[in-house]
């Protein structure tokens, strides 16, 4: 057997995790969830699911990654024994639902990036106008709806996932790491200058109290479908539930502190989604929407461009920001694309190369829908984040808590030191807590969905089929 890679710096995991981490979920998913929740009550609600939740699930998926040295299904086999293969094969799944419509909206931004270079953002919604007056919408929503469905789609999904298939297909060292190691620093500085920018604007003040100050009122009338999409959220933006961290603790050192590097990745994640909020909402009510719900997807699409049109210095930042987006979605989508391609190597056995090009193509044929309609979209993200995501962390919490909790305390301990009580203390928190509000979340997140499939999506079927 070949030895197995491990990751070439000290840093490199760290980067690849984080920059797996921030990604659509934390610019594109992150405002426009947070706007359907209502603003800071979702916000409130979002943050103490990931201290409370995210954190301790963080570390079940880092201790059964270096503890295995394998990929996920190898992993959950090893552990729980034959019959965990189902769950991992859930993963697996996981991997290819959320990584087909996540490149196509990667695409979307490609193209919001590139259409940049043929003009301001300005002068491309002037090209709207027209339709925009027949249809009575804004000139940016008619540019997004022609944009996000089609002919033009079809093409960014197709050049995103052609990207992302080529980058896995060189392997860890030379692809991952390199790539990471420029992607996250420039993240930051981007969306901190954006930030700052955005704190001037005129009608920043309503944006920061739509998003900042919460009403207990309307968390405590709304837990019901604030909590499923908060965990929904969580899972999503700090990539956990189907076995990415697994992975890429498999290729880590017995001498690395998990608790300060989880601690890392969950505060850079969630200091960048913060930070996206900083500059969408302001933006958003600058721009005078006030209901920043209602765009769905296209949100901030919406919203961006016409904020990029009307403000001066537009079209620079707004180059800035969607190329930022397209290059944290790419990390993202390596990381995806990773775990379902790490596992065919690893359970059959089968060269990167072709592994990576067979499973990418799979999973770009299954997004190809969502380029015809964004129905499908709903479709696809639905299920993974309402319910993969959470089953997937659900199943890690029972198989590290229950199943197999001799070694998980130790694995810890690795790289830290004695624990003493703390490492009991974590145990017994995914042992029962974790684990209870986890099967209500996913009881809320099922009923949710099979709402949206006997409603939304019938209805759509009624009309279309
Ligand atoms: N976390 C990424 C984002 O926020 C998306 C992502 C990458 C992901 N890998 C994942 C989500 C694994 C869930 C599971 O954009």
């Amino acid at each position: 057997m070949k030895q197995r890679e491990t990751w070439a710096t000290r840093t490199g995991f760290i980067l690849a995790a984080v920059g797996s981490a921030v990604g659509l979920g934390n610019i594109w998913r992150f405002p426009f969830v947070t706007g359907e929740g209502g603003g800071a009550a979702f916000l409130l609600v979002y943050l103490l699911f990931v201290a409370l939740i995210g954190f301790p699930a963080i570390l079940a998926e880092f201790v059964i990654g270096r503890k295995t040295e394998l990929n996920p299904v190898g992993a959950l086999m090893e552990l729980g024994g034959t019959g965990w293969k189902y769950v991992g094969g859930i993963f697996i799944l996981t991997g290819f639902v959320i990584l087909s419509f996540y490149s196509v909206v990667a695409g979307w931004f490609t193209r919001y990036f590139l259409e940049g270079f043929r003009g301001s953002y300005g002068s491309l919604l002037a090209g709207y106008e027209g339709a925009a007056a027949e249809a009575g919408e804004p000139e940016a929503a008619i540019m997004f709806a022609d944009l996000s469905t089609g002919l033009d789609a079809f093409v960014f999904h197709t050049l995103f996932m052609a990207v992302t298939i080529g980058v896995v297909a060189l392997g860890i060292r030379r692809g991952i790491e390199l790539a990471v190691k420029v992607m996250v620093p420039a993240i930051v500085l981007l969306l901190v200058g954006m930030a700052v920018w955005a704190f001037t604007l005129p009608d920043a003040g309503a944006g920061y109290a739509y998003y900042l100050s919460p009403e207990f009122s309307v968390v405590a009338e709304n837990w019901t479908t604030l909590l499923p999409a908060a965990a929904g959220q969580a899972f999503f933006t700090l990539s956990l539930g189907m076995g990415v961290m697994i992975t890429y603790a498999s290729y880590l050192g017995e001498d690395r502190n998990l608790g300060r590097d989880g601690t890392a990745i969950i505060g850079f994640d969630t200091g960048i989604a913060f930070l996206t909020g900083l500059v969408v909402f302001p933006v958003f009510f600058a721009a005078g929407i006030t209901e920043p719900g209602e765009g769905g997807a296209g949100a901030i699409f919406i919203s961006m461009t016409e904020a990029f049109a009307t403000i001066s210095g537009g079209h620079l930042i707004g180059l800035l920001f969607f190329g930022t987006v397209m290059i944290a979605a790419l990390s993202s989508a390596i990381s995806l694309l990773e775990v379902v391609t790490a596992y065919v190597i690893d359970e059959k056995g089968i060269d990167r190369w072709k592994a990576a090009l067979g499973m990418g193509s799979v999973i770009y044929v299954l997004g190809v829908p969502v380029t015809y309609d964004l129905i499908f979209l709903d479709l696809l993200d639905g299920f993974a984040d309402g319910i993969l995501l959470v089953f997937g962390a659900l199943m890690l919490v029972l198989l590290v808590g229950w199943i197999a909790p001799a070694f998980a305390v130790q694995e810890l301990e690795k790289g830290i030191g004695d624990l003493g009580s703390l490492g009991e203390a974590w145990l017994w928190a995914i042992r029962v807590p974790v684990l209870v509000v986890l099967v209500i979340t996913l009881s809320l997140g099922v009923l949710e969905y099979v709402d949206f499939l006997t409603g939304p999506f019938a209805d759509w079927i009624g009309e279309n089929v």
